[in-house]
């Protein structure tokens, strides 16, 4: 079938004048030009597709060969689907046309997204990648009506993190097809270039991404900007100095020096402004310490430090977006790994608050290297608070990858965070911070606190009602992304590997509370 419509369309080609120009063009300019195009399905009875503005004038362009091609070539064109016609037009040797399914989709509310938004994300995305396949270097891509989308779909489908093999799939650059909306295409390429670095700094092995690699390769991006950032690298004297004894019992096990990033995005003309406070768990690498973990999978731990990443990214974008807001983001940064030195089941430790907390599993310490940093950060007056991490394997068991697990003390920031995922379609799912979970903390032989809940049951949960122990504040928001972390098929437009999830959804809710001043 394909190469029957490979014929067909070629010798449509050599019969067309256009198309005898197109290949003596392509050798001359030796690069190869591709083009992504929308369709929509006809709404209703009526079947059929229906063009978006960019395919119908690509279409009338090259005399109504592209409707024609699309009906003889095939069933009509699903959501999500593609097709590709080669020869068609003298700049575009490749055209894929995507589906983008029913122009009325629009925001759903069962589930808690923008149907519309997500089906260009995936169409372009599937687009981009089919042409890259054919090493195709350039493509124009339909905004399909909304740029910002078709913009994500294209950068986040085209993201690769072959850095470190020998054979590389071809780089493919991307570009508006047509004029329509420049400034939603820029803003979508930022966006997604954002969750493209958190995908980097995830993927990456943690013998090249360690606590202090993590935080050049984060002061490198933010060199940029420096005019309204400032970025501080925090030694481990300093953390001593901090008296940070529960982020220290995490770090003590690993030969790597442990870092405690701190960045300050002085985006609003206040400067006086009180801060949006981001708080990222940063483990490089967690093999569990003492409490090892089993080695199945323990290779996915290089990705533990996922919320520090998307944390730092989100601050990068926004400072790449200039976004009138003051934030401050705060990283510790550490492996969890077991030596003679390592922290041991039963050991007791006090965090920079003077709570005492004894350590009864040594896996569990994401909540420990968060403490001190949350402590740390209520000394900046922030107002709001969200901390990001890959916490639990229990939020995967109770989410799987559709959603960010938020705990929350504060109604009106669950709303700012809904209302962003909703945009985004990297969404977020309301989780309980009941006394019932704090009971289960509060439970210690020894201390005040047990690091581990005293029951097997709700272990998100009772890693939530653990933070809450180190928060004041009345704006504070805790983000579980332990089961967003990684991607395999779910989200189409992103590929298999770690997400980088959900650092759009952050970026937005700082772009919100940049409108509401
Ligand atoms: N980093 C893990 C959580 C995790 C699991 C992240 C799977 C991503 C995918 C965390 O430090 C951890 O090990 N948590 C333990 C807590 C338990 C010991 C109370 C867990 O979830 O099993
Ligand atoms: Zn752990
Ligand atoms: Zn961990």
């Amino acid at each position: 079938m394909t190469m029957l419509l490979v014929r067909r369309t070629v010798q449509t080609a050599v019969r067309t004048k256009c198309c005898r120009s197109f290949s003596a063009s392509q050798t001359h300019l030796n690069e190869r030009k591709g083009l992504v195009l929308g369709v929509f399905e006809k709404e209703g009875e009526e079947a059929g597709l229906h063009l978006t503005e960019a395919a119908a004038g690509f279409d009338q362009n090259i005399s109504g060969k592209l409707s024609e091609l699309l009906k003889i070539s095939g069933p009509t064109l699903k959501k999500g689907k593609s097709r590709i016609f080669y020869g068609i037009h003298k700049d575009f040797p490749c055209v894929a046309v995507v589906g983008l399914g029913k122009t009325s989709a629009g925001v759903c509310g069962s589930e808690n997204w923008d149907t519309s938004k997500e089906n260009i994300r995936q169409a372009t995305s599937a687009g981009c990648r089919l042409l890259q396949d054919l090493e195709v270097n350039h493509v124009e891509v339909d905004g399909c009506g909304d740029a910002q989308s078709a913009a994500e779909g294209a950068a986040l489908g085209l993201f690769q993190y072959d850095k470190l093999k020998s054979k590389k799939k071809t780089k493919v650059t991307t570009q508006l097809h047509g004029s329509s909306d420049s400034t939603g295409w820029q803003k979508g390429v930022m966006y997604a270039d954002g969750q493209n670095l958190a995908r980097l700094l995830m993927e990456a092995p943690a013998n090249h991404i360690t606590p202090t690699a993590f935080a050049n390769t984060i002061e490198e991006r933010l060199a940029l900007h420096a005019e309204r950032v400032t970025v501080n690298k925090r030694s481990q004297a300093w953390i001593e100095q901090q008296q940070m004894g529960a982020f220290l019992s995490v770090s003590k096990g690993s030969e790597e020096p442990p870092v405690f990033l701190e960045l300050h995005y002085n985006g609003s003309p206040d400067s006086k402004q009180a801060p949006l406070l981001l708080v990222g768990k940063g483990i490089t690498f967690d093999s569990g310490g003492i409490s090892l973990k089993p080695s199945a999978s323990m290779d996915a731990m290089r990705a533990d430090m996922g919320g520090a990443a998307t944390v730092c990214a989100s601050i990068v974008t926004a400072a790449a977006l200039k976004l009138p807001v003051n934030i401050i983001g705060l990283a510790p940064l550490c492996e969890n790994m077991p030596s003679g030195k390592a922290t041991k089941p039963g050991d007791v430790v006090t965090a920079k608050n003077g709570k005492t907390i004894q350590v009864d599993n040594t896996d569990a310490e994401g909540r420990l290297v968060l403490a001190d940093a949350l402590c740390y950060g209520h000394t900046f007056n922030p107002r709001t608070i969200v901390n990001v991490a890959t916490l639990t394997g229990a939020i995967d068991v109770a989410l799987g990858s559709a959603a960010t697990g938020v705990f929350t003390n504060s109604d009106w920031l669950w709303e700012q965070l809904h209302k962003a995922s909703v945009v985004t379609g990297d969404r977020v799912w309301r989780m309980p911070l009941f006394q019932h979970y704090t009971r289960q903390v509060t439970d210690s032989q020894l201390a005040d606190l047990n690091n581990v809940g005293n029951s097997r049951s709700g272990g998100a949960c009772t890693a939530a009602a653990f933070l809450r122990e180190f928060v004041t504040a009345p704006h504070w928001a805790h983000l579980d992304i332990a089961g967003v972390m990684s991607n395999k098929d779910e989200v189409p437009y992103l590929s298999k590997g770690m997400s980088g999830r959900p650092t759009r959804t952050l970026v937005e809710f700082a772009a919100g509370l940049a409108q509401s001043g």
